[in-house]
C-alpha cells in the first residue's frame, strides 16, 4: 500500500471521493462490531444524524488509545529485561504509539465539531444516551481492543479497519441524503485545529475521508505485521 491512497492534507474533489466510497463495499464487521452497530440503530435511530455520529466519534478514539497504552506497557516492561531487547518490537511499539496519538487527535476534533454543531443547532442531547451510555460502551470497546492487541495485534487493527470503513460509508451516505447541507455555511471554534470547510456537506465528506485514511492505515499495519512486520 503506497502513501498515495491517503487523503489528509490534499486538495481533493470531495464529491468525487464520496462517489468512490459509495461505489466500494464496506469491510465486513465482526460480531462485536455488528452488535455495536445494531445497538447504535436501536438507541439512536436507524437514520443518520449529528447526535448519532457524535456517539460514533466518542467511541472512535478508544482503539487508538488502546494501542498507545498497550505499546507503552510493552516498552515499560523492558526496563526489567534480562536479555537483549528485540529491536523490531521496539519499532512496532513506537509506530503504534505514533499512529495512536495522531488518530486520537483527529477523532477528538471530529467529536468536538459534532458536539459544537449540535449546540449551535440547538439539538438537545440526552445525559443518559449521549453521555452515560457512550461512556460504558467506550469502556468495553477499549478493553476489548486492548486484549486483542495484547494477544494478537493484527486482530485489533483489522477490527478497527472495519469500524472505520463503517464510519466512512455512514458519513458519505449522510452527506448524500442531505443535499441541503451543501448550502449550509459551517463555523466552529474547532476550525482552529481542523481544516475549515466551506459547507456542512463538505465537512461531513472531509471527516468521512479521514475515516478512510484511518481504515487504510489500520489495514496497512495489519498487512505489515502479517507479512513478518519488518521495519
Ligand atoms: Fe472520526
Ligand atoms: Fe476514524
Amino acid at each position: 500500500m503506497t502513501d498515495d491512497i491517503y487523503t489528509m492534507g490534499k486538495e481533493l474533489d470531495l464529491k468525487a471521493e464520496q462517489e468512490k466510497t459509495l461505489a466500494t463495499p464496506r469491510l465486513p464487521a465482526n460480531l462485536t462490531l455488528k452488535i455495536m452497530f445494531l445497538t447504535f440503530d436501536l438507541l439512536y435511530g436507524k437514520g443518520r444524524s449529528l447526535p448519532k455520529v457524535l456517539v460514533l466519534e466518542i467511541l472512535a478514539r478508544y482503539p487508538y488509545w488502546a494501542w498507545e497504552n498497550g505499546a507503552y506497557k510493552l516498552l515499560s516492561l523492558w526496563h526489567c529485561a534480562t536479555g537483549p531487547v528485540d529491536q523490531q518490537k521496539i519499532k512496532d511499539a513506537l509506530r503504534h504509539i505514533e499512529m495512536g496519538r495522531e488518530a486520537q487527535d483527529n477523532e477528538q476534533w471530529h467529536m468536538l465539531l459534532w458536539a459544537d454543531l449540535c449546540r449551535q443547532q440547538q439539538i438537545k442531547l440526552s445525559w443518559f444516551k449521549h453521555w452515560l451510555l457512550p461512556r460504558h460502551m467506550t469502556f468495553v470497546y477499549f478493553y476489548l481492543t486492548r486484549i486483542m492487541y495484547w494477544i494478537k495485534p493484527v486482530w485489533s487493527f483489522r477490527m478497527n479497519a472495519a469500524f472505520e470503513s463503517h464510519a466512512e460509508h455512514e458519513y458519505m451516505l449522510f452527506a448524500q441524503e442531505h443535499p441541503e447541507f451543501d448550502s449550509m455555511a459551517v463555523d466552529s471554534i474547532w476550525f482552529e485545529y481542523y481544516p475549515r470547510q466551506k459547507s456542512l456537506g463538505d465537512l461531513i465528506r472531509r471527516v468521512g475521508l479521514d475515516e478512510r485514511d484511518h481504515m487504510n492505515r489500520s489495514l496497512a499495519e495489519a498487512a505489515r505485521l502479517e507479512g513478518g512486520g519488518n521495519s
